[in-house]
């Protein structure tokens, strides 16, 4: 599927011209444009702007905005702050979004953001907010004559002394954006042609465009010899067969490195264990881990990430069919244990139970960190606001929290007790089971399962450092994400990119 939509165009100024609509980000109560900062602006137009302000027609608060399009000067769009002393990165951010989705014809395709008297980090913050709420999803609508899809080119200016800084930062949030939208497209493709083999061809694909990175596929019939009973268990009753798709970036630089694990459920029905009807279509989000993963693969080329990093994806498409598995059947993993499945729709575990430990035993991690929409469960813990974060390393776990924090996309620390995991590991018939004995802690009963398919360092008895991000609730469907109209969210794209970069 081919990508559309680029990012939006963003170009830090040295000069003071306006082109375009002026785009006036103001702290809350502002009675005049900040001193220092009307340069450049047609004196009718910074007129009107003081006579809103000084009325408080216009009164700057977070997520407001308005527009002025009667002088001759130009026209400008206000955008409030909300107050100095609260400002964080994420309300600079939502600031900046607010700037595209405010975006109407009458403010044409120019804009010039205007900052004075910013600090660094929020000027960058506001842009990056501005380059990530400019996506839409249209790739299946007819394309109407009259409507102009062109890009957006937003000229930024501040003081000359910050220049430099802010077009280099805004330079990697363009960079890791394209990775955003692509987690994007992916979670938005409709499931009839987002297939196992259809991702695995895009990722192909992107193999070949790219010189540092490998693109290795474990095909249907090399997952069954391989032994991989979970990836083949879940996707064995579809006609779109599942497989495994192993990215590997700048491979040529030795040494364990960080290794990402999505599932990549395209469609999950439920199999034989089926779900209820209302609202099924949204599980083709159920592959939101492979896009993700596939994303942060595009955010590091795209950012010129030197070092080496691993993402692998575990495709398969869950149907109930004369050939898919029921609920009582017993697999064997790849990593040679036995799993009863009680629930044929607790299947995300089982393609990520290969993939873990083929991760662990084949690809040399530094750490390895998966990502899932694995249960409804952590919703109901979380709601849309927070991604759930189980991890067997605390250090890790502590480095995620916070590279989640900066970036605006949280995730929230979830128990791993030993319960859980004897929870998982009494059937008995097999040795650990898909479904938890009751319904209760039923995200943490999956991240328990999950911790039994990491293998341990070396010869040592203890496991690879390992998190588990439970994305259900944070993939779509948050309203309170504000740097999202719709749909997916490519999250965690940012929160990986700045944990293994620090950008
Ligand atoms: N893909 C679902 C989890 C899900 C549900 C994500 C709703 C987002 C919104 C997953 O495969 C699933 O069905 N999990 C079951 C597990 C249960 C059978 C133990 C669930 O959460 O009900
Ligand atoms: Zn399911
Ligand atoms: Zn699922």
């Amino acid at each position: 599927m081919p990508r559309l939509g680029e990012a939006m165009q963003v170009m830090v100024n040295t000069n003071e011209n306006i082109n375009g609509t002026l785009v006036l980000p103001l702290w809350q109560d502002s009675k005049n444009m900040v001193s220092g900062s009307e340069s450049g602006v047609p004196r009718s137009l910074k007129n009107q702007i003081e006579t809103v302000l000084v009325d408080g027609d216009f009164k700057c608060k977070s997520g407001s905005a308005m527009t002025l399009a009667g002088t001759e000067g130009g026209k400008a769009l206000l955008i409030g702050l909300g107050k100095e002393k609260d400002a964080t990165l994420q309300s600079m951010r939502e600031a900046g979004a607010k700037v595209t989705s405010s975006l109407k014809k009458i403010h044409g395709k120019t804009l010039t953001v205007k900052f004075h008297g910013l600090e660094d980090s929020h000027m960058a913050a506001f842009v990056e907010g501005m380059i990530l709420r400019d996506y839409s999803y249209d790739h299946y609508k007819a394309k109407d004559e009259e409507s102009d899809d062109s890009e957006i080119t937003a000229h930024v200016t501040c003081e000359v002394e910050k220049n430099e800084t802010l077009a280099k930062a805004a330079e990697i949030s363009s960079a890791v954006a394209t990775g955003v939208y692509l987690a994007r497209d992916l979670g938005n493709a409709p499931p009839n042609d987002m297939y196992p083999m259809a991702f695995a061809e895009q990722a192909r694909e992107f193999g070949r465009e790219h010189d540092n990175v490998d693109v290795k596929i474990i095909n249907y019939d090399e997952a069954r010899s391989l032994g991989m009973g979970g990836l083949v268990g879940v996707g064995m009753g579809s006609f779109r067969k599942p497989c495994m798709v192993i990215f590997e970036i700048n491979g040529d630089k030795p040494g364990p490195s960080p290794c990402i694990v999505g599932k990549g459920i395209t469609f999950d029905t439920g199999g034989i264990s089926i779900k209820p009807s209302p609202s099924m279509d949204e599980m083709k989000y159920d592959m939101h881990g492979s896009a993700t993963t596939f994303g942060l693969m595009q955010a590091l080329v795209a950012s010129g990430h030197k070092d080496r990093v691993i993402g692998v994806t575990c495709m398969a498409e869950n149907m109930p069919s004369s050939n898919a598995q029921r609920p009582g059947d017993v697999i064997t993993t790849y990593s040679g244990k036995t799993v009863e499945v009680l629930n044929t729709d607790a299947e995300g575990r089982l393609v990520l139970s290969d993939g873990l430990w083929y991760t662990g035993t084949e690809l040399d991690p530094s750490y390895i960190i998966d990502l899932a929409t694995l249960t409804g469960a952590c919703v109901v813990a979380l709601g849309h606001e927070a991604s759930g974060l189980w991890s067997n390393n605390d250090e890790l776990l502590n480095n995620i929290k916070e590279a989640g924090e900066h970036c605006g996309e949280i995730a929230w620390p979830m128990p791993l007790f030993k319960a859980f995991e004897k929870e998982m590991t009494d059937s008995k018939i097999a040795d650990v089971r898909n479904l938890g004995a009751g319904r209760y802690g039923g995200s943490n009963t999956a991240a328990a399962f999950l911790k039994q398919f990491i293998p341990n360092m070396g010869d040592s008895d203890e496991q690879i450092p390992w998190a588990h991000l439970d994305i259900a609730g944070t993939a779509w469907g948050a309203k309170s994400n504000k740097m999202v109209k719709t749909g997916a969210t490519g999250i965690h794209v940012r929160t990986l990119h700045h944990l293994i970069t620090g950008q």
